[in-house]
């Protein structure tokens, strides 16, 4: 598949060749851990063990990189199994890195709680502030750590911009791209080395898989990163690796309506009296408002709001809320609500990265708009 090819077509069609013994349109779900050698050493397609690889996975670490623009993906048991394999990769004791003051709350704890334990440091910076970014490297930098937007906060960070902030450093900088998804921006593209997902959530799409995934361009590095897949272990299942690749068939007409959804939704949010403050990079009011629109297509499906009356009164919506299902993880059709403080983001509590209180976290989905807006209102009360 040429990567010339547009976007919606290459998540089509990237890796998804018909079965060479069938023609099956779609790639079997090659659900099989070992592979028939015909005499010692002699493989057929390359195959001889599913942790090494697998030809579903194959099919999916083909589109990924294509949708990246990379040259290399790899497919993970989770978006945190992507992470370990990546941070095990990249560095050893004494290294260290700049993480930012927003981001998943199990990024932080695997940081905090493990990584760390291994002797390496980590400096939180405000990756929305370049100089903060510049000024957080040490000698020991190996590597600069962005979310954007980032969760739950929704700040934007210049990618660009900090993409060579690290190539002036001689430092390494990752990206994860799970709130934004390679239809709405490519890290690669922008100078970033990694690009990092939770497939779980709008790669996937429909909140029936965990996943995650990696996506390099230095050859070097995708080779080190494919070793430690391999010598780790947490690969994606053949079944899983098969689902994230069907959801992202349709990952370009959703993010639209996600997109369309969440506007229209947190237009609603900045008019209502119960709402103090709404966070969505589509705002022209929002901080990050002229760098996503830069390096963004849309400004994607994730809004937050801060409730008036603090913590009770936002976990008052979040239970109230009948159509936004309560519930964490995001990116899927269904439109989920969440109170990061309490849910996601509890591991962060007494850290940088704590969490208001009053924060509600939406996954905005694609029902229909006048219904999500109904729901909200009511739960708003
Ligand atoms: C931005 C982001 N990165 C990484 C992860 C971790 O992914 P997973 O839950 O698939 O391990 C999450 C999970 O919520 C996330 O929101």
């Amino acid at each position: 598949m040429s990567d010339q090819h547009s976007f919606e077509t290459l998540a089509i069609h990237a890796g998804n060749t018909a079965d060479p013994l069938t023609g099956a349109v779609v790639p079997p779900i090659y659900q099989v851990s070992t592979y028939k050698q015909d005499g010692v050493g002699g493989l057929r397609g390359g195959y001889e063990y599913s942790r090494s690889a697998n030809p579903t996975r194959t099919a999916l670490e083909d589109n990924l990189a294509a949708l990246e623009g990379g040259r290399r993906g790899l497919a993970f048991a989770s978006g945190l199994a992507a992470e370990d394999c990546l941070l095990r990769t990249l560095l050893t004791p004494g290294d260290h890195v700049v993480i930012p003051n927003d981001a998943y709350g199990g990024t932080f704890r695997l940081f905090a709680k493990v990584v760390s334990r291994w002797g390496v440091e980590f400096s939180v910076a405000d990756t929305s502030d370049v100089s903060a970014v510049r000024e957080a490297i040490t000698p020991r930098t190996k590597a600069i750590w962005v979310e954007t937007p980032s969760n739950p906060l929704l700040g934007i960070t210049d990618i660009a911009a900090i993409a060579d902030v690290a190539r002036s450093a001689g430092v390494r900088l990752v990206v994860d791209n799970t709130f934004a998804s390679p239809y709405l921006q490519q890290p690669l593209a922008l100078g970033a080395d990694v690009v990092v997902h939770s497939t779980t959530k709008y790669m996937g799409g429909h909140s029936d898989v965990v996943g995650g995934a990696l996506i390099v361009n230095d050859p070097g590095l995708a080779e080190e990163l494919a070793y430690h897949q391999n010598a780790m272990g947490a690969v994606a299942g053949p079944f899983d690796a098969w689902l994230v690749l069907r959801g992202i068939k349709t990952l370009a007409v959703r993010m639209d309506r996600h997109s369309e959804n969440a506007t229209k939704i947190a237009d609603l949010l900045t008019r209502h009296p119960k709402v103090t403050q709404v966070l969505y990079p589509g705002l022209p009011e929002h901080a990050g408002h002229e760098v996503a629109a830069k390096q963004m297509r849309a400004f994607g499906g994730m809004v937050s709001f801060r409730v008036a009356g603090g913590e009770e009164a936002a976990v008052q919506v979040c239970n109230r809320a009948e159509l936004f299902t309560l519930g964490e993880s995001l990116g899927g059709v269904e439109s989920l609500v969440e109170h990061p403080g309490r849910m996601t983001h509890a591991s962060a509590a007494g850290s940088p990265l704590e969490v208001p209180a009053d924060l509600v976290r939406l996954s905005v989905g694609i029902e229909s708009a006048d219904d999500l807006i109904a729901d909200l209102t009511q739960a708003l009360g």
